[in-house]
């Protein structure tokens, strides 16, 4: 754990609207625009939180719009696929709901893209809970990753499959500087749009 928030206080000065800090000097939150509790904060994800992941990640593989994961999962055969462990760096976003319980947001997982020789450029999967988008948490989220990604030395930070049709996520990836550097397709069948093409998005941090 101590690893894992020096890398994170490492990573935290560029975050939207500034990382407070506690007495001992670790971040506790950023201030994220437009979000009902007026806070958002960022931490390494605890075992705890997967089961306030799941309900998001199972809907959001459930409606197979964004990610191309296994049929009939559950929550202990989801976990592992979400809450790796390192060199793997998973993240979640929190806020606080209208009684004041502390409520998972999103989250992001992160590290390298390949073993050995792949090794030096990131990867990263992102996912919001639907009743929270739109209010900048895939913003704040994504630009950790940026700064992680430096802090940790990586060359590059590479997506490898997103969905051309996501059109949130791909505005959202190129504002932050990733570009599309090729189109799989007909690599992803969509629920409404049947076979369509999956883009690889990279974004060079040397
Ligand atoms: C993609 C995702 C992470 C974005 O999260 P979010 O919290 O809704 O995003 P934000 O509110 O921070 O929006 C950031 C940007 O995304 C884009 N965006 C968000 N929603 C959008 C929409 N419905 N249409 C078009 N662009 C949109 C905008 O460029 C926005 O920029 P802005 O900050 O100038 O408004 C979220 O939609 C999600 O979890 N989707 C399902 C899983 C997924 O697609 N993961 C990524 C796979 S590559």
């Amino acid at each position: 754990m101590e690893e894992l928030w020096a890398a994170f206080e490492g990573a935290s000065t560029a975050l939207r609207g500034g990382f407070e800090r506690s007495a001992s000097g670790l971040p506790l939150g950023c201030t994220v625009a437009g979000v009902a509790s007026g806070s958002v904060w960022l931490r390494p994800a605890v075992a705890d939180d997967w089961p306030q992941i799941w309900p998001f990640f199972a809907q959001i593989v459930a409606q197979g719009h964004t990610y191309a994961y296994p049929d009939g999962l559950t929550l202990e055969t989801a976990r592992p696929l979400w809450m790796e462990p390192p060199p793997a760096h998973v993240v979640v976003a929190v806020g606080r709901d209208p009684h004041g319980v502390e409520r998972v947001l999103g989250s992001v997982k992160m590290g390298p893209n390949r073993p050995g020789r792949g090794a030096h450029v990131a990867t990263a999967s992102f996912m919001v809970d639907p009743a929270s988008r739109g209010q900048g948490v895939g913003r704040v989220l994504g630009e950790y990753l940026l700064d992680w990604a430096r802090a940790a030395g990586y060359h590059g930070i590479q997506f490898n499959a997103v969905v051309e049709t996501n059109v949130a996520a791909v505005a959202l990836w190129r504002s932050l500087g990733f570009e599309i550097i090729g189109t799989v397709p007909e690599a992803f069948d969509h629920p409404d749009h049947g076979l369509v093409g999956l883009h690889v998005m990279y974004h060079r941090l040397g």
